[in-house]
């Protein structure tokens, strides 16, 4: 089967640069986003292409070369599955806030939804891909609300789940690893699995693309989701062990990683893991355990998750420390919003919870980030306060504490700390003579990430590292 037009529903960091490395790739398909959110379609569409609403490097060339010649975004989502014989689904799956599952389940709604407008919309029969990630056995639910709603046609549902990190998403997209499709075990399903495999054998290589059956394709995507976040948790429970015991954990990582049964990668150890999946993703985990009755699994993979918690606690610790427990009328400066390098990115950032529990103890924030705009990081603060039950003054005095600054030398001026958060490239190369004259006694620079070089810095600035 010979796919020429397919869409994506969800324009997000996934949506976007996937199908923008699709079109790319595959000339002779015509690839259309839509999502519900104007506003982010707006963007996409700018004529300034420093105004897609992704920051990835990479994917502004991608989108200067493809967009209007084979990639359209656009808001007219009937039109899109109309014309469509594969139908991608990337909307974001939160965790629930409300309802069974809460605070562990993955929301469905946002897929639910777009199934519906699938089935009202569709004009023959489509395959329907799962981009988004999802707990395991979605792909059965998805083919009962296709088929109840629209029996007139008829549905594959794929699962092929992405593994693209941000900040790296191009460079993932083009190289991947492999790339999982799962299918129904069916003449039906193997057409189906043969049509996408078509689209990526252009540029990946056959034997990197495996194929399997939906649940398992489904379970892959939160195994390795849950495996990489587990070993940042082990490295930093070594971290703690580390800051007790006189060890080096630089050191150990650097040893340990170079057993090759045991790696390197994600093995750095920080300020703990952000981002918008990785916590999701595992609690999903926890919760498919639960409900299957597996305790001692659900709570083996529920520790990955305290330890995350408990390193940012620990980080937020080290600054406590030195200034008895009350860090009124102080001043600290935070290097870093996004939740890692190269991504404007914030969700589930671990500044979010460091600077709340910071703002809690009564300490000033001078924030700078590179890429995330002032507007969000005040909104990711508010939303903070908002959980917290306070009211609107509260919140307003205690965000007037906060300060964002578009230059890293003026963030730093009469701060008692700087906490280095994010492992933004520009914190490797800063003038630390002029931070050294912007701030005050005691000079504290607390290194969340491993990226400040000791001999860099005088003798008046306290290097202390997670
Ligand atoms: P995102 O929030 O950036 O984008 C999702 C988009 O879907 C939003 O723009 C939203 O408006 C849109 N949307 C939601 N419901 C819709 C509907 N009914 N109709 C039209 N549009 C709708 O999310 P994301 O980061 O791209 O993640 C999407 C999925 O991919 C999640 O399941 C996530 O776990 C998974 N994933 C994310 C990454 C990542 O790096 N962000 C990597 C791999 C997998
Ligand atoms: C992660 C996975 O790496 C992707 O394969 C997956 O597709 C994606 O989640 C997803 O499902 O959303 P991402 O969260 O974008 O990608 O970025 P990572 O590079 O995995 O980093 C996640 C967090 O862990 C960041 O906060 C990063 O700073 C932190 N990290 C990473 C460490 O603290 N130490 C490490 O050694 C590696």
């Amino acid at each position: 089967m010979k796919i020429s037009n397919i869409c994506c529903i969800g324009a997000g960091y996934v949506g976007g640069p996937t199908m923008a490395v699709i079109a790319l790739k595959c000339p002779e398909i015509n690839v259309v986003v839509v999502d519900k959110n104007e506003d982010k379609i707006k963007a996409w569409n700018s004529d300034d292409f420093n105004k897609i609403p992704v920051f990835e490097p990479g994917l502004k060339e991608i989108i200067q070369e493809v967009r209007g010649k084979n990639l359209f975004f656009s808001t007219d989502i009937k039109l899109a599955v109309e014309q469509s014989e594969m139908i991608f689904l990337a909307v974001n799956t939160p965790t629930k806030t409300e309802g069974q599952g809460m605070g562990m389940a993955a929301d469905l709604t946002n897929v639910e939804n777009s199934a519906r407008e699938i089935a009202k919309f569709a004009n023959n029969n489509k395959i329907v891909v799962e981009k988004s990630t999802l707990p395991v056995r979605t792909a059965e639910k998805l083919k009962e609300i296709l088929e109840l709603s629209n029996n007139n046609y008829r549905f594959q549902v794929l699962s092929n789940p992405e593994f693209l990190a941000e900040g790296t998403a191009i460079k993932d997209l083009f190289n991947s690893d492999r790339v999982l499709i799962g299918g129904d075990d069916s003449p039906e399903g193997e057409k189906a699995i043969d049509a996408l495999v078509d689209i990526y054998k252009k540029w990946i290589p056959e034997h990197k693309i495996l194929k399997s059956n939906v649940w398992s394709a489904e379970l892959s995507k939160l195994a390795s989701n849950a495996m990489l976040a587990q070993r940042i948790s082990s490295i930093n429970s070594l971290s703690a062990v580390c800051k007790k015991t006189g060890a080096n954990i630089l050191e150990v990582s650097e040893a340990v990683g170079a057993d090759s049964r045991i790696g390197s990668k994600f093995l750095q150890p920080s300020v703990g893991f952000g981002g918008s999946c990785f916590q999701k993703d595992i609690l999903n985990l926890v919760y498919l355990s639960i409900t299957n009755g597996l305790p001692e699994v659900a709570e083996y993979w529920h520790q990955v998750v305290k330890i995350n918690n408990y390193q940012r606690k620990r980080f937020v610790n080290l600054i406590l420390e030195k200034f008895e427990n009350n860090l009124s009328n102080i001043t600290i400066s935070l290097f870093g919003w996004s939740y890692k390098k190269d991504t404007n990115d914030s969700r589930e950032s671990a500044s979010i919870y460091i600077s709340e529990m910071l703002l809690a103890k009564g300490a000033s924030l001078n924030i700078y980030d590179p890429k995330v705009p002032a507007a969000k990081i005040k909104v990711d603060i508010e939303n903070r306060l908002i959980l917290q039950d306070l009211n609107s003054k509260d919140r307003s005095q205690i965000l007037s504490r906060v300060k964002i600054f578009n230059d890293i030398y003026e963030c730093c001026s009469n701060v008692s700390v700087v906490a280095v958060l994010t492992e933004w490239l520009e914190f490797k190369n800063l003038d630390w003579q002029l931070i050294e004259k912007q701030m005050k006694d005691p000079y504290l620079i607390v290194d969340g990430r491993f990226i400040i070089s000791k001999n860099k810095l005088s003798n008046k600035l306290k290097l202390i590292s997670i």
